[in-house]
């Protein structure tokens, strides 16, 4: 069995061949995605695209224990992290590391990551120093849309540019060892990407990163409103549709199931 991609790994990446990332929630999907990507995030992405929810707000640490676990038993060779969901590490450090070692203890996963710049800096500086590999998520923070007033592309104002610059800056340097930049204008990405010293992974946020990570499901063509910067590589929703609409017409004609799809007794003991 090869060995699984580790946190330095990634650091070392700094400017070389892309890092591929994608996120996954389940023992099937991290199967594929093990076989290509370096990184899988357990994105709190999965309050929305696996549970419905209307935000990242409602995703809870058991979920993200229980999807985190799946995750690492359907993957072998790429780096596993858990997004910390909303609610487990804004209030202080200490609570920061007790949840980050749970969700480290109870998944197996290798790595934890948190959104947030400068404000966060302390947490990931603390959890860093204690063993938790942290990547850092700043520009377009999701758990903060209530904030933002919706899911707005940061940097399109130059005046904000700052703002962001020393959020990448502080989380990097505070001990991260990748920071996830979304939603950022690309002149942008491309500064932050030259001025910090660890990776950065980009979300809409241009090729200058030095790495990209997509939601599996927009990729693969399963979710019906995918925003600009996503390119779907597969048309996967159009697939199952059929392939279901198959199915149903086949169990209303009762031509399935078939011939070689049951079971029958042993010859001599045939009615
Ligand atoms: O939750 C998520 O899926 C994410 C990314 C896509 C970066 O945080
Ligand atoms: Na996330």
């Amino acid at each position: 069995q090869a060995k699984r991609v580790s946190a330095p790994d990634i650091r070392a990446r700094k400017g070389g061949q892309p890092i591929v990332a994608l996120t996954s929630y389940s023992f099937t999907t991290a199967r594929l995605v093990d076989s290509h990507a370096d990184m899988i995030l357990v994105g709190d992405s999965l309050a929305m695209v696996e549970h419905g929810l209307d935000s990242t707000l409602g995703a809870t640490l058991e979920m993200m224990i229980l999807h985190g676990k799946a995750v690492v038993r359907g993957s072998a060779r790429a780096l596993v992290v858990v997004d910390m969901p909303f609610g487990s590490y804004e209030a202080g450090v200490e609570e920061a590391f007790r949840n980050a070692a749970r969700i480290m203890a109870e998944t197996g996963c290798s790595a934890v990551k948190l959104e947030g710049g400068e404000r966060m800096a302390e947490t990931v500086a603390f959890l860093s120093a204690r063993g938790i590999p942290v990547v850092g998520h700043v520009g377009l923070t999701p758990q903060a849309v209530m904030s933002f007033g919706g899911f707005r592309t940061q940097g399109r104002e130059r005046a904000d540019w700052e703002r962001i610059e020393r959020d990448a800056a502080a989380v990097a340097e505070a001990g991260a060892f990748a920071v996830v930049l979304e939603g950022v204008v690309e002149p942008l990405a491309e500064k932050i990407t030259e001025a910090v010293a660890v990776p950065t992974i980009g979300i809409g946020a241009s090729a200058a990163c030095d790495g990209q990570i997509l939601v599996l499901e927009d990729m693969l063509g399963l979710s019906p409103r995918v925003p600009r910067f996503v390119k779907r590589f597969g048309n996967l929703g159009e697939t199952a549709d059929a392939a279901i609409a198959a199915y149903a017409e086949a169990v209303r004609q009762r031509s399935f199931p078939g011939e070689e799809n049951v079971y029958q007794p042993k010859p001599t003991n045939r009615a």
